[in-house]
């Protein structure tokens, strides 16, 4: 096929040293120049094509048209590429005088087929950065957002309270030996409150040192290690997940509890109520809070209360507030001496106070909700419901509850 341009070919299957649809002379012209012509005829022939080719290259509209012009003239069967093949044909003196000429249009065509290059690249970035332009003032989609759970919201807020008051949090251990979990907290192996906490054992259950492994029944194991830990005066919260053998409306298997433990010199239980009744109105967000302490036991305080807090009817449903009936919320009392021996302080010195309650009890009192179960199904209608914005914080200052 000879490289004449054939302007009706539309499709661009050609021979690649054809020039898209444009009047460029065909090569030959220049070759016949070449081995014919004068020095005049050869000038002319140069520039009739050097105009005809700068024109087609300043008419494209493509860095692919412009390649395959490219080609047609400096590939390997190209214009220029020809003429510069008939230099090794010429004698020393017919070099001198038409060598120049070759050597000039090659300047000339590499010139223009650059500066055009820089142009339609600049004019594509251009297009590409108008259509990948971002508009800030649209307004951004919602998209999905997670909630965040009742537990996880009441102990955020039980922890905002308590750190107003000078607690730290203090955590532990899921997974504990029996002697943490009861023998510390005078428990001992027969004693029957052993049985009152249905608890799980490790089928193996001898950990490395004799000890029983267990899941821990309460977080009363995180106030043994703080004390052992710690020196007085201790003033922290331990809030986690426990776990009790025990499943219905009310009880779920793994629950969560946060405590309290106070321990200084004078520490009585005045302290415990003025602490009890002060966290109570901040987590309930009234005033009007009454408490009732009823004499109790734990193998772990000495003298025990368990605590009511007193609620009123509104709506048939029961609010916290008030006193027409009583509800029970807390355990508590003056730490053991044993326990304090237990965890090598003297008695002599140290006493204080120690509390327990049910995280997610509070959250179903506060915030209305009646199947503890659900609070673990995961699903997602539910979380919706009931879940809290990830950004609204509990502070004392922009109010506890949300
Ligand atoms: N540890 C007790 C329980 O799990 C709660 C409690 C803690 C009671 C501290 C009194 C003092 O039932």
């Amino acid at each position: 096929m000879d490289s004449r341009l054939r302007g009706n070919d539309k499709v661009g299957f050609g021979n690649v040293t054809d020039i898209p649809k444009k009047n460029v002379p065909p090569v030959e012209t220049l070759l016949q120049s070449i081995h014919h012509g004068s020095p005049d005829r050869v000038n002319e022939a140069f520039a009739q094509w050097l105009a005809a080719n700068n024109e087609a290259i300043a008419t494209t509209t493509s860095l692919q048209d412009l390649e395959s012009i490219r080609v047609a003239n400096t590939g390997k069967s190209g214009a220029v590429t020809l003429l510069l093949k008939t230099l090794g044909g010429m004698s020393p003196e017919e070099r001198q005088t038409k060598g120049p000429a070759i050597h000039a249009l090659r300047e000339a065509v590499m010139a223009a087929l650059a500066e055009r290059k820089a142009a339609l690249e600049a004019s594509a970035l251009d297009a590409r950065l108008a259509t990948e332009r971002l508009d800030m003032t649209l307004p951004v989609s919602a998209g999905r957002q997670g909630s965040i759970h009742p537990v996880s919201q009441v102990m955020d807020e039980l922890a905002e309270i308590f750190a107003d008051l000078g607690f730290a949090v203090a955590t532990g251990p899921e997974i504990e030996d029996d002697w943490h979990n009861f023998t510390a907290l005078n428990i001992p192996e027969t004693h029957p409150a052993r049985a009152m906490h249905d608890t799980f054992y490790f089928p193996d259950d001898k950990a490395a040192d004799g000890k029983k492994m267990l899941l821990r029944t309460h977080t009363s194991p995180v106030q043994i290690r703080t004390m052992m830990n710690e020196p007085p005066p201790i003033r922290i919260i331990a809030p986690g997940r426990v776990y009790r053998s025990d499943s219905d409306a009310t009880h779920t298997p793994m629950f969560h509890q946060i405590e309290g433990l106070v321990i200084d010199r004078d520490i009585h239980m005045g302290h415990l109520k003025w602490t009890l009744e002060t966290f109570l109105k901040a987590f309930f967000e009234r005033d009007d809070i009454v408490l009732r302490l009823r004499p109790s036991y734990f193998p772990f305080t000495e003298p025990s209360a368990e605590v009511d807090v007193g609620y009123t009817r509104e709506k048939g449903r029961r609010v916290i507030g008030g006193s027409e009936g009583w509800m029970e919320v807390l355990g508590c009392g003056m730490v053991h001496p044993r326990v304090i021996a237990n965890c090598g302080l003297d008695p002599n010195e140290w006493q204080g106070f120690a509390f327990g309650t049910g995280v997610d009890r509070l959250a179903m009192l506060k915030y209305g909700m009646d199947d503890l179960r659900a609070f673990f199904d995961g699903d997602l209608r539910w979380l919706k419901h009931y879940g809290f914005r990830a950004l609204d914080v509990p502070t004392l200052s922009a109010g506890i509850g949300a």
